[in-house]
């Protein structure tokens, strides 16, 4: 009994000595600031500067002496991206590194779902546990400014709003993994031409209402543990290096206290990164994809140039300190992190949920006479014509290319899907873009076809007239001008001659269903001669199952536009207004050889007039408008009310209405709740997304919907004074199921 007591003292005084003996910033019980001011402290000098930078390209050192791992980061945003060799881009050639892909955000933001957005964060952010990455380099919240943005599909659309409300349960189910998100590009990245010359010139109001309030949602309601700031320049300073962007609002306004992370090749001076800079620097003089030279890292802007600063007593260690604390931050939140799950890569689950987010996220533009869905009880004929009918979308585009375990193509989707019950035959259509490879990943596709347009058009016109139904499936793709990073499009229009094989299909088949594939909007001069068009985005592994459903009626389209879709480029306001691509006489001055580097200015002269904002004000009708989508049933609204007449200045408003299933399946619906200042100081949009819930209703269902807003659903921001303002007066709280689709008005007062 006594020895017993005495060994049990023994153990529990070991035990205690072991604790004791691991340094608080080992100890997972120690807060994360009391451990990263010890770790702090134990590190030299030297020590600091190695992690504040890269050691390859796509990871950081650690500090092997206290035994601080290194972080390894990942793109992002749609899919774990390939593992490339140590110092360069070709591939490492991993037979392990395949991934589920899921679809583009725009996608996403087409669910107008958050519930998807957290399951596309949780599900990506298990693929990169598992891959064991710390950072996941995604999402993207850049504005929608212009349809030729090269870079659109991998961002939320056109309004700070709703890309707000898909942003944060995206980095919420990222982060529950022990991955952070790196919130990208901040800020400005609106155009991929010249992106890294082009100095953004707008106003406080354009920056505060529309471009950074999803950054703002990310970091202050997501919690983002990392933000990528971008190539661009402001104010006449690279992103990366920006006092007003970094030290004011990022760290100052937002409290930001986690790690800004470099573009890849953004960094561009020593000195202003020190004192207004990321906190790690990555891709310098690789210019984010080519001109690599080997171990540059020492020479990196924030490796020896700044510690030789640092030891001839230019600068002090204040500013190395506040780096080195948020990577450590990171360190802990990450890499250290104890609790985190093992994750998981490819799974049964991660199929599903990329299946859920596409039938989600596809949008039906248009069904006249109801032509879609098929009905396959009637054992149809079907003519499947288009590239994109085959070609593999999840190779290309840039850094988000993948290496998909899978991607079913929308041919196979749809041949599956009808199987026996009717018959697929496909021709080529066209001829686009043959290629099929991105840093080495290969589509192994061989596309190439010697026939004449003439030729193609011919055989596709011919079968079409014999088939009951024609489904078209073209669009855009993810090679250089199309939907792909470093290069913005040329023009809105469909390449390859696709304008005119769409009509000629169109006359020789009524049942004709074009299924555009792309990131962007694109001009539809056909649009009057087509009964049937759908969205179909780019779609990731689960492209043709998804597309299917959607064709033959399994699933009830519910995807509504998180962009405009113009008729014609002028009806955008950066074309109309503003600046695209930059300023016209520095545009031409840089065609001499001696001003090609030159930065040139972009001018946002369009302002808060951004997407529906420039339509509604300038009274043009949208193709298709922001927040439009069809479903194979129809929805009812009933008049809204408001719970009050007069909203009290810190007080809350409820708007109520009913929505009713009227037609003949069960559906989902988009109800989107719009404020309208009637009358105010500053102008003002006629109306802004203030409110949306995407509603599942079955046959004959009814449900009521209530939207509660407060005075910040009613503010702009007064520039004069740098404040959100809610003016008291009239406001109308505008219930619609698109920003051209009103379907009913209530007024209400502001104290
Ligand atoms: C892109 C980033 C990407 C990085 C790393 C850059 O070219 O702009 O979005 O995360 O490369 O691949």
């Amino acid at each position: 009994m006594k020895r017993t007591f005495l060994l049990s003292l023994c153990t529990v005084s070991l035990l205690t000595a072991g604790a004791q003996q691991l340094p608080i910033y080992q100890d997972p019980v120690q807060p994360i600031e009391a451990r990263v001011e010890d770790a702090l402290s134990r590190m030299t000098t030297a020590e600091k500067i190695a992690v504040i930078h890269a050691q390859s390209k796509f990871s950081s050192a650690g500090v092997q002496r206290l035994g601080i791992p290194e972080l390894w980061m990942t793109d992002g945003p749609h899919g774990i991206r390939p593992e490339v060799l140590w110092d360069e881009w070709d591939q490492a050639g991993w037979s392990n590194d395949s991934c589920t892909a899921f679809p583009a955000l725009t996608c996403l933001a087409a669910t107008w779902n958050p519930d998807m957005a957290m399951l596309y964060g949780k599900s990506i952010g298990e693929e990169a546990r598992y891959r064991k990455k710390d950072v996941l380099l995604g999402p993207g919240v850049n504005i929608y400014r212009t349809p030729l943005n090269g870079r659109n599909f991998e961002y939320m659309g056109e309004d700070p709003y709703l890309a707000s409300r898909m942003v944060v349960p995206y980095i919420k189910g990222v982060q529950q993994n022990g991955v952070a998100a790196c919130v990208k590009h901040y800020a400005l990245n609106n155009q991929e031409y010249l992106r890294h010359q082009y100095n953004a010139v707008l106003d406080d109001r354009a920056l505060y209402e529309i471009y950074l309030p999803a950054f703002r949602a990310a970091v202050v309601e997501g919690g983002a543990w990392a933000i990528m700031p971008s190539y661009n320049l402001y104010r006449k300073e690279h992103a990366a290096q920006n006092r007003r962007l970094l030290n004011d609002i990022l760290r100052g306004e937002w409290k930001f206290d986690g790690v800004a992370i470099s573009d890849w090749g953004a960094v561009h001076d020593t000195r202003p990164s020190i004192t207004q800079g990321v906190d790690m620097e990555f891709g310098s003089w690789t210019n984010g994809l080519t001109e690599g030279f080997k171990n540059a890292y020492d020479s990196y802007y924030l490796a020896q140039p700044y510690l030789k600063l640092i030891e001839q007593g230019v600068y002090g260690t204040q500013e190395l300190d506040d780096k080195v604390r948020r990577v450590l931050r990171l360190a802990f939140r990450t890499a250290m992190n104890t609790r985190k799950p093992i994750g998981s890569m490819n799974s049964p689950a991660h199929s599903e949920a990329a299946r859920r987010i596409a039938d989600e996220g596809i949008v039906l533009l248009k069904n006249d006479r109801n032509v879609l869905p098929i009905d396959l009880a009637k054992r149809p004929t079907l003519l499947v014509v288009g590239e994109n009918a085959v070609k593999m979308m999840t190779v290309g585009g840039g850094s988000s290319s993948l290496k998909a375990r899978y991607e079913i193509s929308p041919l196979d989707g749809l041949r599956q899907r009808v199987g026996t019950q009717g018959t697929v035959k496909y021709v080529r259509g066209y001829v686009g873009d043959v290629g099929g490879s991105y840093n080495g990943v290969q589509s192994g596709q061989d596309l190439n076809d010697d026939r004449t347009p003439e030729q193609l058009e011919a055989e596709a016109v011919d079968a079409a007239r014999r088939v009951d139904y024609v489904v078209y499936i073209g669009g855009l793709n993810k090679s250089n001008h199309q939907d792909c990073e470093d290069s913005d499009r040329t023009g809105l229009e469909l390449p390859y001659g696709q304008d005119r094989l769409i009509s000629a299909l169109a006359k020789a088949n009524p049942n004709l269903i074009v299924v555009n594939i792309s990131g962007n909007a694109v001009a539809m001069p056909w649009v009057k001669e087509v009964p049937a068009i759908v969205q179909g985005w780019y779609l990731g592994s689960e492209t043709g199952h998804a597309l299917a459903g959607v064709l033959t009626g399994d699933v009830n389209p519910s995807g509504r536009l998180p962009f405009t879709f113009p008729v014609r480029l002028s009806d955008v306001g950066a074309h109309r207004l503003g600046e695209y691509p930059g300023n016209a006489a520095e545009l031409e001055l840089m065609k001499q050889p001696e001003h090609k580097n030159d930065t040139i200015d972009v001018t946002y002269r369009e302002g808060i007039f951004v997407g529906y904002r420039f339509a509604d004000k300038e009274r043009i009708a949208p193709l298709f408008a922001f927040g439009h989508g069809l479903s194979y049933t129809t929805f009812a609204y009933s008049k809204p009310t408001v719970d009050k007449k007069t909203l009290s200045a810190d007080g809350q408003l409820t708007v109520s209405l009913t929505v009713t299933n009227t037609g003949m399946r069960d559906g989902e619906e988009v109800v989107q709740l719009y404020i309208s200042d009637l009358k105010s100081s500053l102008p003002r949009p006629v109306k802004e997304l203030k409110a949306f819930r995407k509603v599942a209703l079955k046959v004959g269902e009814s449900k009521e919907v209530q939207f509660t807003v407060d005075r910040t659903a009613l503010s702009y921001f007064d520039d004069r004074i740098h404040r959100w303002v809610a003016e008291p007066g009239m406001f109308e709280a505008i219930v619609a199921a698109s920003a051209s689709d009103i379907r009913g008005k209530v007024k209400f007062a502001l104290e």
